[in-house]
């Protein structure tokens, strides 16, 4: 039997997604990109912006073709709006036939033969669980370059825009032997790269799932790992990044100089509102320390513009945010209500076509800033880490994407010889729009 899976939002989504394609394929079923090919198919959803219940809706419609043509064809539906809708996917579509949330997805390859078995049957794995449910270890043979490792589930910080904690629950992190052990597992495998993962990887450790140590602790442990090259992680959260943290970027040497740091917005009236528990100076101050230890760090960051209350002068405090600490990438976003939260209560908000125009006017800004940065690079010699790289034999030269120390794209154009090496030194010889190119010089 042949499965698909479509993945919407995060990494956490597709690092769920990766390992529910491992477990199914152990258990027999043939993985296939193309649904019109498949037996089922399973949707990871995220809900964090915008109207992603239509977004699910209209993709799920379009496999009722499939189940016209094979009655025992049958849909999933993970993750976020999964854990929203739940049940109601059952009245909507006849042929989906189990829907699963973050807690429930460790039982999904289980009961995916119980509904091969029972054609009538449909399940639903939507609660949430008192305990940090461990997945079934499955390694693939030969590991991806990179490698995303959960590290914890969910987040109890209530930001009053996001719907992330009603979604996937309260912080539970996973056991330091867990994380380690499937780190590991991975870089035995072949894996160059780690990036830990977590809604808030800073405050990891710090509940009653946890066994007591920190995120520092983690870090360290799991730099130790023969063979790891690079060790990243996100997200962090400006309000729990520790002087300890930031010290380990100068002694930590697989440490990438790139830190994720979400500031949502620059004016201190908005991030208090937002329940942010951080100012724009405490965020600088952040910045300053971190470039202190590390002269050549990287920040990226996510923002949020029309929040309920945000004038034209709290705008223009993100924009002086985004001059004075030069993101190299910004992921910026119309402020949108999300159900149940404290934002979709709040008055003041924001009209649709000021909403745009501010977003447009970030945008513009950021990319002025992301090109002085990238243009900045050529001619410079670094290491990329390349991804997924396969050589088809029918072509002479192929572009391959690969990152930067900095996580910058990086696009590089490999011939048979450097397809082994997932590792290379490149010049950096031109700086596009979101990406830069760089020539191969020598294998690492
Ligand atoms: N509206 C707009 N952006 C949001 N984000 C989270 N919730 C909302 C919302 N309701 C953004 C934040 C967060 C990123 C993952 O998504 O910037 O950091
Ligand atoms: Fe959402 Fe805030 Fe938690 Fe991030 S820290 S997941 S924005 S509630």
């Amino acid at each position: 039997m042949k499965f698909s899976i479509i993945t919407f939002g995060c990494q956490m989504n597709v690092a769920d997604s990766n390992w529910l394609c491992l477990a199914l394929r152990k258990r027999g079923y043939e993985f296939t990109s193309n649904p019109d090919e498949a037996d089922f198919v399973l949707f990871n959803t995220c809900s964090v912006r915008q109207k992603p219940e239509q977004k699910v809706y209209s993709e799920v419609g379009r496999l009722r073709s499939i189940w016209r043509k094979n009655a025992n064809f049958f849909v999933g539906i993970g993750g976020c709006v999964a854990q929203q809708v739940g049940m109601g996917f059952f009245e909507r579509f006849p042929y989906v036939r189990l829907v699963f949330g973050t807690d429930g997805i460790y039982m999904v390859p289980d009961v995916i033969g119980q509904l091969i078995v029972y054609p009538q049957k449909k399940i639903s794995l939507i609660s949430f669980e008192e305990f940090y449910p461990e997945r079934e270890k499955v390694f693939p043979e030969k590991a991806p370059a990179s490698v995303f490792i959960n590290i914890m589930q969910g987040c109890d910080n209530f930001c009053a825009y996001c719907i992330v904690p009603f979604t996937r629950g309260r912080q539970k992190s996973r056991t330091k032997d867990a994380v380690l052990s499937e780190c590991i597992e991975f870089v035995e495998r072949g894996a160059k790269e780690i990036v830990l993962l977590g809604q808030n990887v800073n405050s990891y450790g710090q509940d009653k799932f946890g066994d007591g140590t920190s995120f520092v602790e983690l870090l360290k442990d799991v730099a130790k790992i023969k063979g790891l090259k690079r060790l990243r992680f996100t997200t962090s959260h400006p309000k729990d990044l520790s002087k300890e943290l930031i010290y380990l970027f100068g002694e930590l040497d697989v440490l990438c100089p790139h830190l994720h740091l979400p500031l949502q917005v620059g004016s201190n009236k908005i991030l208090k509102k937002m329940g942010r528990k951080y100012t724009r100076e405490k965020y600088l101050s952040l910045v300053e320390q971190l470039r202190k230890i590390r002269p050549d760090m990287a920040f990226s960051t996510d923002l949020i513009v029309g929040f309920p209350g945000e004038t034209r002068d709290d705008f223009e405090q993100t924009l002086d945010m985004l001059r004075l600490i030069e993101f190299e990438n910004a992921y910026s976003f119309k402020y949108s209500d999300r159900p149940g939260t404290r934002a979709e209560k709040m008055a003041n908000k924001v009209p649709e076509p000021e909403k745009q125009e501010r977003l447009v006017e970030l945008q513009e800004l950021q990319e002025k800033i992301t090109q002085k940065k990238y243009m900045a690079r050529v001619g410079e010699k670094e290491e990329i880490l390349l991804e997924n790289v396969k050589f088809d034999s029918k072509l002479e030269n192929r572009t391959f994407r690969g990152r930067d120390l900095w996580n910058r794209v990086v696009n590089v154009q490999i011939d048979e010889q450097t397809l082994a090496c997932e590792l290379v030194h490149v010049k950096i010889v031109e700086a596009k729009k979101h990406s830069l190119l760089g020539k191969v010089l020598n294998i690492l």
